[in-house]
Parts: C-alpha cells; sequence; structure tokens
C-alpha cells in the first residue's frame, strides 16, 4: 500500500515541487492549503506532470476542527511535510501578531494532530535565516541561532524548538527541520513554478518579470558590501533539489536510518553567489540582456551567507545537481509559460 504524505502548503512554490517528486516516489500525496497566497491551478500543473491530482483540502491549520476533520477522513497519516506558512520577511514586520499566530498555531495544531492520530513523522520547512549574519561562512548546522531579524525569521526560530522540545517528550515520533537557503527556479516541464502575488520581493522572480518586460528595471539592493563585487551573496538551488532532499529525509526517517528523533540540516548548493553573478548567470542562461541600477541597501538584508551542506550530503545522500544557469533557464521558461496563458 502507498505511503500517505500530508503536504501542507502543496499549491505553494516548494510544496508544489515536492508534491511531485512524492508522487514519482510512489507516494500517495494529500494536500491541506487555504489557498492565501496560491492557486488552485498549481493542482494542473501537478497533474500535467505526474498524471496525478493530489488529493486537496482547502482549510485552514489554524482551524483545529477542520484539522481534526481531515486527519478522521483521511485514516493513516504515515508522514507530514509541513510548508504552510506566511514568508515574506518585509510584511511580517509590519504584521508580526498574524506572523506568529498563523505561523506557529498551525505548527502546534499539527503536531497536536501527529500525536492524536499517530501520525509518526514530520518535515519541517525552515530557513537559512535562522543564522543571522554568521561569523564564519560556510554555516554548518553546529553555527550558533542568531537574534532573528524579522518575526518571520522569530517564527521559524520558535518553529524548530517548538518541534525539537515535542519530539524530546515523544521518543517513538520523528521529525526534520531543512534549512532552505535561497530555492530559485521552476520545473522543467514549465507546469509549476513560483507564482509571486503583486510585486516581487525575492531576487529571481524581479529578474524573470523585468527581462519580460513587466517592470522597468531590476534594482540591486547595494553593492558597497564587504564581498568581492560588492552586492549582497547568497546560495540559491534550484527548486527540484530542493524538493528531493523533502523526500530524502521522509525515507530516511520511514525507514528508521536516522540518527536521533530529531535533526537539522542545511540545503544549499555550498556556493556563494552575488546578485551581480547571479544577473550574470540569468543574461548567460537566456541571452536577455537585463536592465538593472543600483539602489540603497535593503533594510533587514545581511551581507553574505552560504551552507555547508556536507551533513544532508553524508547523511542524507543528497546533493544539487542542477546549476544555477540551468535555474535561471527554468525560471524563464516558466516567466514565458505565465505569459503565454494570460
Ligand atoms: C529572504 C529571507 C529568507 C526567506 C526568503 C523568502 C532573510 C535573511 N532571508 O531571503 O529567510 O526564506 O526571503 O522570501 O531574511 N535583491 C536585489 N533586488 C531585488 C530583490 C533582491 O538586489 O529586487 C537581492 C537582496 O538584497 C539579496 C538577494 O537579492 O541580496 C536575494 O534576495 P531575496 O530573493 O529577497 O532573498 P533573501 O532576502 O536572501
Amino acid at each position: 500500500m502507498k505511503k500517505k504524505i500530508i503536504v501542507t502548503g502543496g499549491t505553494g512554490y516548494i510544496g508544489s515541487h515536492t508534491a511531485v517528486e512524492l508522487i514519482a516516489d510512489g507516494f500517495e500525496v494529500v494536500i491541506i492549503d487555504n489557498l492565501y497566497n496560491s492557486d488552485i491551478s498549481v493542482l494542473e500543473g501537478i497533474r500535467a506532470i505526474t498524471g496525478v491530482t493530489p488529493k486537496f483540502w482547502q482549510y485552514d491549520l489554524c482551524d483545529i476542527q477542520k484539522l481534526e476533520e481531515v486527519f478522521v477522513a483521511e485514516g493513516r497519516i504515515d508522514a507530514i511535510i509541513h510548508f504552510a506558512a506566511y514568508k515574506a520577511v518585509g510584511e511580517s514586520v509590519r504584521k508580526p501578531l498574524e506572523y506568529f499566530r498563523n505561523n506557529l498555531v498551525s505548527l502546534m495544531n499539527l503536531l497536536e494532530m501527529m500525536e492524536r492520530h499517530n501520525s509518526p513523522v514530520m518535515v519541517f520547512s525552515s530557513s537559512c535565516t535562522v543564522y543571522g549574519q554568521p561569523d564564519t561562512l560556510p554555516v554548518t548546522e553546529a553555527s550558533p541561532v542568531k537574534e532573528a531579524a524579522s518575526p518571520y525569521g522569530y517564527t521559524k526560530q520558535a518553529g524548530e524548538i517548538i518541534i525539537r522540545d515535542t519530539m524530546a517528550a515523544r521518543p517513538s515520533q520523528k521529525a526534520v527541520s531543512l534549512r532552505y537557503f535561497n530555492p530559485i527556479g521552476a520545473h522543467p516541464t514549465a507546469f509549476l513554478g513560483e507564482l509571486p502575488q503583486g510585486v516581487p520581493e525575492n531576487l529571481v522572480p524581479f529578474i524573470t518579470q523585468t527581462a519580460m518586460g513587466l517592470r522597468e528595471e531590476l534594482k540591486v539592493f547595494g553593492t558597497d558590501y564587504d564581498t568581492p563585487d560588492g552586492s549582497c551573496i547568497r546560495d540559491y538551488l534550484h527548486v527540484v533539489d530542493l524538493a528531493k532532499a523533502h523526500v530524502t529525509a521522509l525515507q530516511r526517517m520511514l525507514e528508521g536510518q536516522n540518527k536521533s528523533n530529531y535533526e537539522v540540516f542545511n540545503l544549499g548548493m555550498g556556493k556563494g553567489v552575488s546578485v551581480l553573478e547571479a544577473i550574470a548567470a540569468f543574461e548567460k542562461a537566456t541571452g536577455v540582456k537585463l536592465k538593472y541600477s543600483v539602489t540603497d541597501r535593503r533594510a533587514g538584508d545581511i551581507e553574505k551567507i552560504w551552507a555547508d551542506p556536507s551533513l544532508a550530503n553524508r547523511e542524507l545522500g543528497w546533493k544539487t545537481e542542477i546549476s544555477i544557469e540551468e535555474a535561471m533557464e527554468t525560471a524563464w521558461r516558466w516567466e514565458n509559460r505565465l505569459k503565454n496563458k494570460e
């Protein structure tokens, strides 16, 4: 019998790509998403790639009665992958309570369901944001968790602690927190990709929308940082590589290969890329010249961060396979598809 996995936020950017990889590996996927920041048409994208339309519940995870309904109706749930969350750094500064309530109540409700319904495994979407600006690079999982720069960052730090302490009290259950660096790109079929609402805050959707003529120009937020070309450095990884890490982490726990019942992994390429280098990678991959100019630093940005992914390489047997140029090319293909769908 297929193992049944609940994917919260499964119509979102990373969730939808992970649903595809889960289906490809023989899992049954059940999505719960309130469509706050995603679109129901994503289910068609998943079907176009896999031939399967996942079961879908349009519920808010903060509503524990509704959640109970799902768990009762679905019966045995082998694992939960929890993506659903608010994720805009700037918005979280303006609406802190909404971020704390949404991101933490939903997580606590799911942990409650895990116990009530004997669902033994959770994978949690965390972020490299928990490290703040690290003192040494690359960052390992042992690097200190620093004061967060935003309520969003605190929700990821607090989420990790809530899971860690809950697992400490539940030896028969298992969880991992996956600390993502910067996911970019789209599914190579162009049936799935990132769907930012309004003006994108993240770099790559802004690049592709500018190249498409939807935005006047890209603003590079500062070239006066202490980096080789002066722009900020991040570790960009392809969303399909990232999605595959979830399946590997899940399988490891289902097969009892985990070393302890709560583990943390960095997921990145292990390579720092500056904003100017990212632009150059886009131009090289697509042959499209990007209009950009340099402006002031963005509040809250850290100067540089990239991962040491060797723990995930070793323990999960996972590593990134897709280059930043290929990632840019898939993002561009997706932007073109969005245009043609209009
Ligand atoms: C941020 C969060 C991360 C979160 C992610 C999702 C921090 C430190 N990081 O990543 O935890 O998961 O958002 O939304 O809080 N840039 C420009 N011009 C633009 C847009 C971006 O120059 O128009 C630059 C930024 O200054 C940054 C890089 O591009 O150096 C990447 O920015 P972005 O895609 O927004 O991601 P992060 O801020 O790294």
